[in-house]
């Protein structure tokens, strides 16, 4: 028998895609080009809705700017709260993910946060490790534990596609280490972060990292502490302020949950002490949210209620 709630959620992904047609897939990074545009899936975890999903949940998509969010919690489990807010603010800025124009008019210039890809950048080079595949092996353990799932790796087709055209995150690392923010070789760093952009989850791993960042950082019903609270409170401060980046205003106001975005379409969702959503909707908005998404994420929250101001 098919639960009410997942009737609801049929529905509302059915007209969700509808918008798919109004949006593009990203083409900046050229391995991205060839998702289906058409395409809008959806998972959600939690005490009492594990795990109901629709559209293929099991598809797996890069988590691109979601990465943000996992490694900006690795670094402050590395380095401490203080250490990585003296490298990086902790400010929207209103501008979109890549800009460079905030680290050159504001003083001291280093990022205004961690979820701009100047900001993301600078915690990427605070994950501890000797070389590129001892962080890299340390953020994968990482993102296997909170999902559960062991063979969870990065796409390398990916990583390697934005690598060779990362001029502007490029650009961004070299004035950053200029002003003394970085002192990485800006190559390994961008090898490092192209690698943690392309690691590839589907949206039923994706609701269960978010789960856990709902869940002050636990497992369900668990009380393994897999990411420690102030630091899951840290999280969901930044999606509801910069997780939508330009955008994050009017998500508050339409949505009002916390939530990551990233330009492969996915969106990673907690609900505060209640849910984990993970969302796959690879055609995007001007700003570079998936349109389906949004759409979805805004009848959701108004159906159940789920805004948190
Ligand atoms: O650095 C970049 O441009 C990409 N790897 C990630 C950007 C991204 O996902 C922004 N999202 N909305």
């Amino acid at each position: 028998m098919i639960c009410e709630d997942q009737l609801v959620i049929n529905k509302f992904v059915k007209e969700a895609s509808k918008y798919t047609k109004l949006g593009e897939v990203a083409d900046y990074i050229p391995a991205l080009k060839t998702a289906d545009p058409d395409t809008l899936s959806f998972a959600v975890f939690g005490e009492t809705s594990s795990c109901l999903c629709a559209g293929d949940s099991n598809e797996t998509f890069t988590l691109q700017s979601i990465s943000k969010v996992i490694t900006l919690a690795l670094a402050l489990m590395d380095n401490g709260v203080e250490k990585v807010f003296s490298k990086v603010g902790m400010e929207p800025t209103g501008d979109p993910f890549n800009s460079m124009i905030k680290l050159e008019t504001h003083s001291p210039s280093k990022p205004l946060n961690p979820m701009i890809n100047a900001g993301a950048l600078a915690v990427s080079s605070m994950i501890k490790g000797e070389n590129v595949d001892e962080k890299l092996s340390r953020l994968l353990r990482f993102v296997q534990d909170l999902a559960e799932d062991s063979t969870i790796t990065f796409n390398d087709m990916v990583a390697q596609s934005e690598f060779d055209t990362a001029n502007l995150n490029r650009s961004l690392c070299y004035f950053m280490k200029q002003h003394g923010v970085i002192d990485d070789d800006v190559n390994t760093l961008l090898e490092f972060y192209t690698k943690q952009c392309a690691i590839e989850v589907s949206c039923s791993q994706l609701a269960k990292i978010g789960f856990i960042i709902a869940n002050e950082g636990k497992k369900l019903n668990s009380n393994e502490q897999l990411i420690p609270t102030h630091i899951s409170k840290i999280l969901k401060t930044f999606m509801v302020t910069c997780g939508m980046y330009n955008a994050s205003g009017e998500f508050a106001i339409r949505v009002g949950i916390p939530a990551k975005s990233g330009v492969s379409g996915g969106i990673m969702v907690s609900v505060p002490n209640r849910i984990g959503i993970g969302i796959y909707g690879p055609a995007l908005d001007e700003r570079g949210n998936s349109i389906a998404g949004m759409h979805l994420l805004e009848a959701l929250s108004n159906h159940y209620n789920l805004s948190i101001f």
